[in-house]
C-alpha cells in the first residue's frame, strides 16, 4: 500500500510518502517547510499560519511525490491530519487532501496528530512498535500513553496546565532567549550549575500511589512561576540565566523521567517511545534512559525531523488505518481539539 501523508496542524507544511504493510513500512519521502515568520511574533499566529499553508501546500505535496519517484496515480490513500491543532491551519490540509483525492479518484483518511507522533519512531527503529510506553512532549501537548497494540491507546497522564514545550518556550522568553526557546534553554543549561537554583519537582511526591490522580499527571505552571520569581530576584540575570535554565530543565526532566518510569513499571513495558519537539532534548532522553537503566527497557528517541511535526508519521498512522479498511467520507472535517481515542471508537464513514 502507498500512502501520501499531509500535515498542516501548526506551523509546518509537510507532505510525505510511505509504503509497505503491517510493520514493514518504508519512508519514501518527507518534505517539511517550517514557517519561520512566527519567530518575529514570539509565537504561532494562526491566521498567518493558515495563509502560509495555502501558499506552500501544492509545491510541498508535489515535491514529496517527486522525491518518492511516484505520481498521484500510484497513491492508494491520502492521509491527512484533521485534529487536534489550529483549526484554520488543519482545514487547509483537510480541504486540499479531499480535493486531491476527489480529483484523482483516491480515498481520504483523517489522522489524529498525536497518533501520528506515536508512529514516528517506528519509521526509524524497527523495534519501536507496541507494546510500549509513550511520552509525547511538544509545544501543545504532554501525554503519557500506554500502547498495548496499534490502535489501542490508554492515556495515563497529561499536563494539567502548560505543555512541556510551552513551559520551555515561556521560560526562554523570561530569560530573553529567542522563540521557540526549548533548544536555547538546553544549550545554555549545559553551562549551568545544577546546585545554584533548585526548583521543586512539580507533581512529584515519593508516596504517590498508582491510583492517585497525580501519579502520572504533570503540571508546569508552578515551576514557571518559580522561575519568574528567580528572574525577578536576580541581581545579574545575564550571569544567572544558565543556572536558572539548568534548574528549570532539571526539575522538568526529573518529573517526566519519573512518570515515564512509573508508567513502564506498572504496565511491565520493555519499550519506551519518545515523541514531540521536546524529545529532541538530549538531557531529557539521557535522564529517561538512566531512570530506566535497571529495568532493561529500550528507549527510542526519534531524530529531530521525525520528533517534530512531520507528514511521514501521519502517512504511517494512515497506513495502519487504511489496512484495516478504514476510510473517511467527503464530509471529513477539522477539529481544534479531539481526545486520542481507540481505533474501534473511530467514526470513519464510507462514501
Ligand atoms: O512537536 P513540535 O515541533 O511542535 C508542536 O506540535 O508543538 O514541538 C515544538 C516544541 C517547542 O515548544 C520547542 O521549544 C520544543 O518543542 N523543543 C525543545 C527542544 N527542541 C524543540 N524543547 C526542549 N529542548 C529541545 N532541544
Ligand atoms: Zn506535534
Amino acid at each position: 500500500m502507498v500512502v501520501l501523508g499531509i500535515e498542516t496542524s501548526c506551523d509546518e507544511t509537510s507532505a510525505a510518502v510511505v509504503s509497505g504493510s503491517a510493520d514493514a513500512v518504508e519512508q519514501r519521502s518527507l518534505v517539511i517547510l517550517s514557517q519561520d515568520v512566527h519567530r518575529i511574533f514570539g509565537g504561532v499566529v494562526p491566521e498567518i499560519a493558515s495563509r502560509a499553508h495555502v501558499s506552500a501546500i501544492v509545491s510541498v505535496v508535489q515535491q514529496a511525490l517527486r522525491e518518492a519517484a511516484i505520481t498521484l496515480g500510484d497513491v492508494d490513500v491520502i492521509a491527512v491530519t484533521n485534529a487536534p491543532g489550529l483549526v484554520g491551519a488543519l482545514l487547509v490540509g483537510v480541504s486540499y487532501a479531499k480535493g486531491l483525492a476527489f480529483g484523482a479518484g483516491k480515498k481520504v483518511l483523517g489522522v489524529h496528530h498525536m497518533e501520528g507522533h506515536l508512529f514516528a519512531q517506528s519509521l526509524e527503529f524497527a523495534d519501536a512498535v507496541p507494546p510500549f510506553t509513550a511520552l509525547l512532549v511538544s509545544g501543545g501537548h504532554t501525554l503519557l500513553v500506554d500502547v498495548p497494540a496499534w490502535g489501542d491507546y490508554r492515556v495515563l497522564g497529561a499536563t494539567r496546565d502548560d505543555a512541556a514545550g510551552e513551559a520551555f518556550d515561556k521560560v526562554a522568553k523570561l530569560l530573553g532567549l529567542p522563540y521557540p526557546g526549548g533548544r536555547h534553554i538546553e544549550r545554555i543549561a549545559k553551562g549551568g550549575d545544577p546546585a545554584r537554583f533548585r526548583f521543586a519537582r512539580p507533581m512529584l511526591r515519593r508516596n504517590q500511589q498508582p491510583g492517585d490522580d497525580d501519579y502520572y499527571d504533570v503540571s508546569f505552571s508552578g515551576l514557571k512561576t518559580a522561575v519568574l520569581h528567580a528572574v525577578r530576584a536576580s541581581k545579574d540575570i545575564e550571569q544567572d540565566a544558565p543556572h536558572i535554565a539548568r534548574g528549570f530543565q532539571d526539575a522538568l526532566i526529573e518529573t517526566l523521567a519519573e512518570k515515564v518510569y512509573r508508567a513502564a513499571e506498572q504496565h511491565d513495558r520493555r519499550r519506551v517511545v519518545l515523541g514531540g519537539g521536546v524529545a529532541c532534548n538530549q538531557a531529557l532522553v539521557s535522564a529517561i534512559k538512566s531512570r530506566l537503566a535497571d529495568s532493561a527497557a529500550e528507549v527510542y528517541a526519534p531524530s529531530v525531523r521525525l520528533a517534530t511535526d512531520n507528514a511521514a508519521m501521519i502517512a504511517r498512522a494512515g497506513l495502519f488505518h487504511a489496512e484495516r479498511g478504514e476510510r473517511d467520507g467527503w464530509g471529513l472535517n477539522a477539529f481544534a481539539t479531539l481526545p486520542l481515542s481507540n481505533s474501534d471508537q473511530r467514526s470513519a464513514t464510507s462514501d
